[in-house]
């Protein structure tokens, strides 16, 4: 391909090897790649787009209506590396007829097995301990210090048993979960293999031990947690999200859990994300707040970059793309 024949294509962060070599060993793309571990500044992100046929992008840039102006008519496909695709505006996306990618499934087992790490350490009281055996806390074995709550016998709710749900719930079961209860927009066939009872959103929350949310961020889930549905949780229960922040409302989590309206909660996703070091969630003991690193092994990431790549060359090119979240 002849230098003018050569797609203009931006990344906006320097992501793992094995993406860049398949977009370098295309030999069809003028990459340019925002080369640093930090987000694109806005600006940088609008000049770098310009022109772009092909955009490839992280979970923490906003794809909106002013970065599709930014690249203009050439833009052809974004691909995204993750599987949320709430930050794209979709809607404009598909007006102007820009394909999609994303990465579903390569994910799944990596953030699963984080949200029962998540769920373990948050219910047994993990990082507490911790702090205790390095502040000189531990005087001794004493019979009701540091008790948590355990799954077994316990009922779990999963907002959401989509890929992530349905992976975490299998892992969860063989420890003893009496009751899996999930909600979502219809039941899924699948739940029959972890017995999973389809239940409307209030029966989940008040008879659930353990609630993970596991659905993906859109209008009807943004803000979905709030007062009234803390109010419904048992005052034993753990609160768990691995999805997006903005389903909770934070300041509402804050009153239930130093209220004692729940027992604990642990997030590996907030609002805003990093969460500002002040923020009056770190000032709990029952709160374990995680960096959002679902789905952060080698081997994910790497794959991940992979799928984004090979999303984005489909794109390019006009051929079937192996991931798009519609079409
Ligand atoms: P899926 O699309 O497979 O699952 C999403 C689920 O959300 C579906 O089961 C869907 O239910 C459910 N859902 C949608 N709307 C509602 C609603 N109103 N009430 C209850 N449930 C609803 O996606 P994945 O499982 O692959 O990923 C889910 C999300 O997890 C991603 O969108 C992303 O935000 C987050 N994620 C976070 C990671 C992390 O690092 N913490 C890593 C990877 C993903 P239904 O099928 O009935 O419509
Ligand atoms: C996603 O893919 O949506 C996660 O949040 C990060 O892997």
């Amino acid at each position: 391909m002849s230098a003018q024949q050569m797609l203009k294509v931006f990344v906006t962060r320097r992501i793992p090897q094995e993406g860049m070599k398949i977009l370098q060993k295309a030999g069809m793309c003028n990459l340019s790649v925002w080369d640093s571990d930090e987000p694109v500044p806005r600006a940088e992100l609008l000049k770098g787009v310009a022109g772009a046929h092909g955009l490839l992008c992280l979970l923490s840039d906003k794809i909106d209506v002013e970065v599709l102006d930014a690249a203009g008519p050439n833009l052809k496909v974004i691909s995204t590396l993750s599987v949320g695709f709430d930050h794209l505006a979709i809607d404009e996306i598909k007006k102007r007829g820009i394909r999609v990618g994303y990465t579903p499934d390569v994910l799944t087992d990596a953030t699963a097995e984080l949200t029962v790490a998540l769920l373990l350490a948050t219910a047994r009281r993990l990082p507490e301990g911790v702090e205790e055996v390095k502040n000189g806390g531990w005087s001794t074995w004493k019979p009701l210090w540091l008790c948590g709550y355990g799954l077994s016998g316990s009922t779990v709710g999963v907002i959401g048993l989509g890929r992530i749900g349905m992976a975490i719930a299998r892992r969860l079961k063989p420890f003893g979960v009496k009751r899996l209860l999930y909600t979502g927009r219809q039941p899924k066939p699948q739940a029959q293999e972890v017995d999973g009872e389809y239940v409307p959103l209030d029966t989940l929350v008040s008879e659930s031990d353990f609630v993970v949310v596991s659905c993906s961020l859109t209008p009807d889930t943004q803000g979905l947690c709030d007062k009234t549905f803390f109010s419904k949780m048992k005052k034993t229960s753990v609160f768990i999200n691995t999805s997006r922040g903005a389903v909770v409302n934070q300041e509402d989590l804050f009153e239930a859990l130093s209220s004692g309206q729940i027992a604990a909660a642990g997030l590996d996703v907030t609002t805003p994300e990093p969460l500002p070091t002040n923020h009056p969630l770190l000032t709990l003991k029952n709160c374990v707040v995680l960096p959002h690193i679902g789905s952060a092994t080698y081997s994910t990431r790497g794959i991940m970059s992979e799928l984004t790549a090979n999303n984005l060359l489909a794109g390019l090119t006009g051929s079937k793309m192996p991931r798009p979240p519609f079409d």
